[in-house]
């Protein structure tokens, strides 16, 4: 007799990413030559993680009794004014809107998004290519999620499919809650420009007359585009009050502390009656899940963000990291120009897709190669469509994990495997 509930049977144990991921550490420790490029954590040169010497100070000098003592429900309150101030700097309207909690990461503020802003059954919106553990965190929430295509005939973001999958969810659920992650997108290391994040404004602020849309942006890689990160903003402000703004946001990568678990989600909210029910039930969320976060943790960010000194530090040794991340952009944009390798507009961030027909099985040949990408397969069955000459799936590419060395011997090798015949 199975006791387990059978919606849950049958779920999957491991994640695809850690898997593979798992399995290149090995053959590397036999003394294999591996390129992994699944894992999506900064490292250097020498295979070791990234990590800012500031931020690792600020946790180093955290005091023990800080690490032992439980945090407030919600996140202590230096921490999300910490935030607030960090992401709405220059946008005064916003942060006078801001409600936050704190959350284990971005994925804990997405969770929050979900399971506050839809009923269970309904279903979130995010582009065809999209971070899969969206989708985990649907399904463990009871919601669910559909997509719209993401990029247009031109490869820019389809703001008119967005506007159209807001439009059905309106009238289909009643609601809408539109999850996108920007800049530099995962899995595509897509980057909205001006004119596109404008576009998506216009959108949300026609369909939000017609009812409650709510639109999430997941920032986990806020500090990684190849511009302003909060330029986005002004488009955004002028829907406080019509809309619900939520921003996923996440300490993990913006201080290269992915197992400290920091984040927040945000809330713009311009009711100040509304705000202060969404307060509450993003607070009791919080005591329904984690009870409450790492208060240690929040020390120590909180400290990052708000010590001018330690602000300065970090930032500096960030552009220095995003800088070596930078070096193996350029190299691969080059090289897959050169090879005709086709990928979605890459200026900069964690990951790149590279379009690939049969992509499961192509990342099965470029793995007995010993070079680990992660295939991929776009949720809406006309695939990258949009992309002239677009293939049905792709193949993900942690470039934040992979040498400068190996840039190129792995663009040659995805070339070499694209091009083998079926
Ligand atoms: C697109 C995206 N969103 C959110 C996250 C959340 O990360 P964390 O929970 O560590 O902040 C990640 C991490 O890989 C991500 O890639």
């Amino acid at each position: 007799m199975i006791h387990l509930i059978p919606s849950h049977q049958g779920r999957p144990a491991d994640d695809p990413i850690f898997s593979l991921h798992k399995e290149a550490t090995q053959r590397r420790a036999r003394g294999d030559r591996v390129v992994d490029a699944t894992i999506g954590v900064l490292l250097d040169e020498d295979g070791a993680l990234a990590i800012l010497p500031t931020a690792a100070r600020a946790v180093r000098e955290v005091p023990s009794a800080e690490w032992a003592a439980y945090a407030p429900i919600a996140g202590s309150p230096e921490f999300l004014r910490a935030v607030v101030d960090d992401l709405f700097e220059g946008e005064p309207e916003m942060k006078r809107a801001a409600v936050a909690v704190a959350t284990p990461g971005g994925t804990g503020a997405i969770r929050h998004a979900i399971a506050n802003f839809l009923e269970p059954g309904q279903a979130a919106l995010t582009t065809s290519w999209y971070w899969a553990p969206y989708r985990t965190l649907c399904d463990e929430a009871d919601r669910k999620l559909e997509t719209f295509e993401m990029f247009d005939a031109q490869g820019r973001l389809d703001a008119g499919a967005l506007d159209a999958g807001i439009a059905r969810q309106l009238k289909v659920q009643r609601r809408a809650l539109a999850v996108l992650n920007d800049p530099a997108h995962n899995p595509t290391g897509y980057s909205m420009s001006d004119d596109e994040w404008s576009a998506v404004a216009d959108a949300i602020a026609r369909r939000a007359a017609d009812g409650p849309v709510t639109l999430l942006v997941d920032c986990a890689y806020f500090l990684y585009g190849a511009r302003d990160p909060r330029a986005f903003l002004r488009h955004l402000r002028p829907l406080v009050g019509r809309a619900t703004l939520l921003f996923a946001w996440s300490a993990s990568k913006s201080f290269t502390h992915y197992g400290l678990r920091v984040g927040a989600l945000v809330a713009c909210v311009g009711d100040d009656a509304e705000r202060a029910m969404v307060r509450s039930a993003l607070s009791y969320s919080c005591r329904g899940t984690w009870s409450n976060c790492n208060r240690g943790g929040l020390a120590a960010i909180t400290r990052l963000l708000a010590d001018p000194e330690m602000a300065r530090a970090c930032a500096a040794e960030r552009e220095q990291a995003k800088a070596s991340l930078r070096a193996r952009v350029d190299a691969f944009n080059a090289r897959a120009r050169d090879r005709g390798l086709r990928h979605p507009r890459y200026e900069g961030g964690f990951f790149v897709t590279v379009f690939a027909d049969r992509p499961h099985e192509k990342a099965e040949a470029m793995r007995a190669q010993g070079v680990y990408v992660l295939p991929q397969l776009p949720a809406s069955p006309a695939g990258a469509a949009g992309i002239p000459g677009a293939a049905r799936g792709a193949l993900r590419i942690a470039l934040c994990s992979v040498a400068d060395r190996d840039v190129t011997p792995l663009v040659d090798a995805l070339a070499a495997v694209l091009a083998a015949p079926a």
